[in-house]
């Protein structure tokens, strides 16, 4: 296998397998990572793939993606043999393999869809994780939780601080085949307004400036779906915080701008 060394990035891919492992989030081989990576000079991808879309933001560029197959609790333990390296062509449309493990996620389609997008519309967030939290897909099979807003209105008021850490609320896809390109473009549509996107009947997916910086946000929202079904298991149907409390929160601290009531 042929070896890279980015430190700060292995840390964090290490970090954030431990986390979601720990947490039950990422089940046998479910979730992926990626890492965005600023373009690769002297490094030249040999074989030509052809992407299932163009990413003319990420020509030349490279990103860090972990394997299809592998493991968040192994990835906890030593990320190399799980994490590869790929570059981007000059075109935008084709990928090569350049170090690490050589079988991309499935996923690979969304993780370059969405990079592309950042790239774009918030060039800050580098990162990328999916993950298959109990708490939030079980929302799914709620008659009335079919919309981002539905979600976010519902959960994101059960905890006086959750609209700060997500102010856009959630982002929301219709369940599309694991690993489509359709799964992919929905998404990068939904990441240009929000850091987290539900995936319908599937799991979660988050982006943020570090591995670990979308592992904040999932907490947020795993944390207000555990509060909604405790509540639920209660006999208690939550109304949580009124919308003027809501604004008057985001108001405090300077964040109703990025609020869509
Ligand atoms: P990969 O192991 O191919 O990344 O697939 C896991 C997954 O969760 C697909 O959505
Ligand atoms: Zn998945």
């Amino acid at each position: 296998m042929t070896k890279f060394s980015y430190t700060d990035e292995l840390d964090d891919f290490k970090n954030a397998g431990a986390w979601l492992a720990r947490r039950g989030w990422s089940e046998a081989a479910g979730g992926n990572m990626s890492i965005r990576l600023d373009a690769l000079a002297d490094v030249h991808e040999d074989d030509h793939i052809e992407l299932p879309v163009a990413v003319p933001n990420l020509a030349g560029k490279a990103v860090l993606l972990t394997g299809s197959g592998t493991r968040a609790r192994e990835i906890g333990v030593d990320p190399v043999p799980h994490i590869g390296l790929y570059k981007i062509s000059d075109d935008g449309r084709h990928y090569g393999w350049i170090a690490g493990n050589d079988k991309p996620s499935c996923e690979l389609p969304a993780h370059f869809a969405i990079h592309d997008m950042l790239e774009q519309h918030r060039p800050e967030d580098k990162a990328i994780l999916h993950t298959h939290p109990a708490s939030v897909i079980s929302l799914y099979h709620e008659a009335t939780m079919n919309s981002g807003k539905a979600i976010s209105d519902k959960i994101l008021s059960l905890q006086s601080e959750a609209w700060l850490h997500l102010p856009e609320g959630l982002g929301y896809v219709k369940h599309a085949l694991p690993g489509s390109l359709d799964l992919g473009l929905a998404s990068a549509e939904a990441v240009k307004r929000h850091h987290l996107v539900l995936w319908q009947y599937h799991g979660i997916l988050a982006t943020g400036e570090t591995l670990a910086a979308g592992c904040d946000k999932l907490e947020v929202v795993e944390k207000c779906a555990r509060v909604y079904w405790t509540l639920r298991a209660a006999g208690i149907d939550p109304k949580g915080l009124t919308l003027a409390d809501t604004k008057h929160t985001l108001e405090a601290f300077g964040q109703l701008h990025r609020f869509d009531s």
